[in-house]
């Protein structure tokens, strides 16, 4: 199993191996028996059987360990699970959003980002969870903390990473095409990093021309994971020379990639479905600002190549 990273990890662990070695006991004293009974006891042609048909001492010893085995892990379980269930009350909040395929995550402060769960170093973090489609499921193995994320309605979890570093984040739920590709990371900083990066992160923009916090959204949004801008089709389209240019959709007629067909694109991917692409890309409403919107698409006219530019 990976490091423990979550003071709720140790506990988990503890009383998986608990079960686990007692299972594994069990299971040895019992084939053992099973053997040495089967060859010591074996009938031969001359003896009847001894007529033993009940033995009280026997009896009691497989009730009652079993019963005090089962009631140990149930209180043991119980017990860490009201602790992984209940978060303290001075944690810090974080709303999580679950989506086809990826993660985004809101703070407070403003501040969203997607696939990347930023987190101070020991400090308990609650996550209030929901997706906004299908079910999905929150996993980080390093903290030992999974959860469902379900459609119209809240889940609720917690950790506190005791270490700094990257951990993964799995979605643990079959969600479709893309759930294998449903990744995101978990960054624990320092408490000081962490409020560096917030206060940063809230005026992310400031003092950056439209073009270039578009080239930032590209990679935060998590646009580049199914969008190359190098002119080859990924899950979708390539962002190269689209601009202006006249796109194909499905229905056999065809679009110009103007300002509003970029804008209607990102909020409501439905509606035009270029041919040869699967329907596959999330809505972006809710996620995206006007200006994030308007920054995403000063990025995409950017990618233009210069042949092109002297054509026109
Ligand atoms: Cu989301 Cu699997």
């Amino acid at each position: 199993m990976p490091p423990e990273s979550s003071t709720i990890a140790g506990e988990v662990d503890a009383l998986f191996y608990f079960i686990m070695y007692a299972g594994l006991i069990l299971l040895a004293v019992v084939t053992l028996l099973a053997a040495f009974f089967v060859l010591k006891y074996r009938r031969t042609k001359r003896e009847q059987t001894s007529g033993i048909a009940y033995n009280t001492p026997l009896e009691i010893i497989w009730t009652v360990i079993p019963t005090i085995l089962i009631i140990i892990v149930f209180v043991w379980g119980f017990k860490s699970y009201l602790k992984m269930r209940v978060a303290p009350k001075d944690a810090i909040e974080i709303k999580v959003t679950a989506q086809k395929w990826f993660w985004s995550f809101d703070y407070s402060e403003g501040v969203t980002t997607v696939n990347e769960l930023v987190v101070p170093q020991d400090k308990p973090v609650k996550l209030v969870m929901s997706s906004r489609d299908v079910i999905h499921s929150f996993f980080v193995p390093d903290f030992r903390v999974k959860m469902d994320v379900l459609p119209n309605r809240y889940t609720v979890t917690w950790f506190e990473a005791t270490r700094r570093g990257n951990f993964n984040i799995f979605c643990a739920e079959y969600c479709g095409r893309g759930h294998s590709e449903m990744l995101g990371v978990v960054k624990v900083v320092s408490p000081q990093e962490y409020t560096g990066w917030l206060e940063e992160g809230a005026a992310l923009g400031e003092g950056l021309t439209l073009e270039e916090l578009g080239a930032r959204l590209y990679i935060a949004k998590a646009c580049h994971t199914c969008h190359k801008i190098d002119g080859a089709a990924s899950t979708g389209p390539t962002l190269k020379n689209l601009f202006a240019h006249a796109v194909p959709l499905e229905d056999g007629t065809q679009a110009i990639a103007d300002e509003n067909y970029l804008r209607e694109s990102m909020l409501n991917p439905m509606s035009k479905i270029v041919a040869g692409f699967q329907p596959v890309m999330p809505t972006y409403q809710g996620i995206l600002k006007d200006r994030e919107l308007d920054a995403l698409i000063a990025y995409i006219k950017s990618l233009q190549i210069e042949k092109d530019a002297t054509d026109e």
